[in-house]
């Protein structure tokens, strides 16, 4: 259990490549088995690298099991944000919210040719441009994109770039040590959510405002946004908490996920080879311009296995913090009441006894209809991700986009890192040359 009060807390939290399971991890595992106890953040804590274990764990969220975020994460996301929600009734009633606001950005042929748009347009400044650094790219991308589709702001608005700046410093003390001393991250992301929720306020007053006149010249025109949160009678913080949960969900997930996909194919020429190959089979099907729409996606299916072994090689998410809500037997093992359960997801997805030579990228693996149910990059049971598919979407989309216009190599000796979140610490700095063959 480590030492008195700080446990095991420090060696947990070292930071290592996404595509290993770090130090901490394996030598626990190979001493202890996949199933540990240990003492972090100041609680017993049982980690689990078993996928039967840690399935439970998810599956039996409000029964056995209930989410249990630390304090930093707590303070900062606000006690109303979903992934915090601990009663049921609450829990269901944001989370359906919040699903009817990202199926309107999944399904709508307007937010689909807004990605399409965006996309375009991004690839379009890189014109002339011989190194970009990714990762700074991807964060503004996919903000532009929750922004455009969330509160139909276009990019390059002031108050947009402000709220990603704000959102940058907030994500810095998401995992932090809550010590609310000015200059600490922690004390510094609490002031950037205050800001930001004053921001949103403001945006949503004034989008009401537009909207109400708007409304009087063009009764029918009340888009699904409105009609969802009218619908519900939600008041000012339930709309900002709303706005800002998916906000921080959604943008900062997806735009890791991008720089993820340039960086493993960067190093696998064969699979960007096969990917090339079915973007153009798609690009001679369509008229000159034509925006992607949803039947395209569905049909992009080594696209699709791009982006899961992506999933899985870069573990975007690394863990899940759950508490006992009972006393839990399973499987011999007897979990008592209040202790914490940390599902670790990359240690199934690289776990050797689940898939062969787990480090390699390996896109072919996912013809094995097998390899789905081995992964959990999105959680499961009643938290599962809400935002999976539209992820995908837009890497999708992306990815399209990109391999067409593009080739690219990575500069500089640059991998993604677990802090536990992912990151490039140089940034994914990429040089880019045009690509030239014909289609
Ligand atoms: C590749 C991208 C993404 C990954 C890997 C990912 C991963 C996850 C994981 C593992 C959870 C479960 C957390 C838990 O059980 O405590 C989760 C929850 C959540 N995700 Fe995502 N996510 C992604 C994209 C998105 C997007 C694009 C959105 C929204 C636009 C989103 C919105 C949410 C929300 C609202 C929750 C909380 C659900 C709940 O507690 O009921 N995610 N995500």
């Amino acid at each position: 259990m480590g030492l008195p009060f700080v446990g095991e807390t420090f060696g947990f939290f070292t930071p290592h490549k996404s595509f290993s399971i770090g130090n901490f991890l394996q030598k626990h595992r190979s001493r202890y088995g996949q199933v540990f106890k240990s003492y972090l953040f100041g609680s017993p804590t049982i980690v689990s690298c078993d996928l039967a274990l840690s399935r439970f764990v998810l599956q039996n969220e409000g029964k056995l099991f209930q989410s249990s975020y630390p304090k930093s994460v707590r303070d900062i996301l606000d006690k109303h944000s979903l992934m915090l929600v601990t009663d049921a009734d609450l829990h269901k009633k944001f989370r359906s919210i919040e699903i009817g606001l990202i199926n309107k950005f999944k399904y709508t042929p307007d937010s689909l040719s807004n990605i399409d748009k965006l996309c375009v347009s991004l690839m379009e400044s890189w014109r002339g441009n011989q190194l970009v650094l990714f990762s700074k790219e991807s964060k503004q991308f996919s903000f532009n994109l929750m922004l455009m589709n969330l509160l139909d702001m276009q990019p390059g608005e002031p108050l947009g770039l402000q709220l990603l700046e704000e959102f940058l410093t907030f994500m810095k003390g998401f995992i932090s040590i809550p010590i609310n001393l000015p200059w600490t991250p922690y004390a510094r992301a609490l002031k950037a959510r205050t800001r930001i929720s004053s921001t949103l306020k403001q945006i949503l007053k004034d989008r009401e405002n537009r909207k109400d006149v708007e409304l009087v010249l063009r009764p029918a025109k009340r888009d699904p946004f409105d009609e969802i949160l009218l619908k519900e009678h939600l008041n000012d913080v339930e709309k900002v908490c709303i706005i800002r949960d998916l906000l921080f969900a959604g943008y900062e997930t997806t735009s890791g996920l991008l720089s993820l996909l340039v960086y493993f194919l960067a190093q696998s020429p064969r699979a960007l080879q096969n990917l090339k190959d079915e973007h153009r089979a798609l690009r001679r099907k369509k008229k000159e311009g034509e925006p992607l729409n949803w039947e395209d996606y569905k049909q992009m299916e080594f696209t699709i296995m791009v982006i899961n072994e992506t999933l899985r090689c870069g573990n975007l998410v690394k863990f899940v913090y759950r508490e006992t809500i009972k006393d839990v037997e399973f499987k011999g093992y007897h979990i008592p009441v209040g202790w914490k359960v940390l599902p670790i997801l990359s240690a199934v997805h690289l776990d050797p006894s689940l898939h062969e030579n787990p480090s390699e990228f390996n896109p072919w693996r996912w013809t094995d209809p097998a390899t789905r149910k081995k992964v959990i990059p999105f959680g499961g049971g009643l938290r599962l991700c809400p935002g999976s598919e539209l992820a995908k979407l837009e890497a999708t989309f992306f990815l399209h986009h990109l391999v067409l216009n593009y080739r690219w190599t990575v500069k500089e000796d640059d991998y993604p890192m677990s802090y536990p979140y992912m990151e490039f610490p140089r940034g994914l700095l990429i040089a880019l040359e045009a690509e030239t063959t014909e289609f």
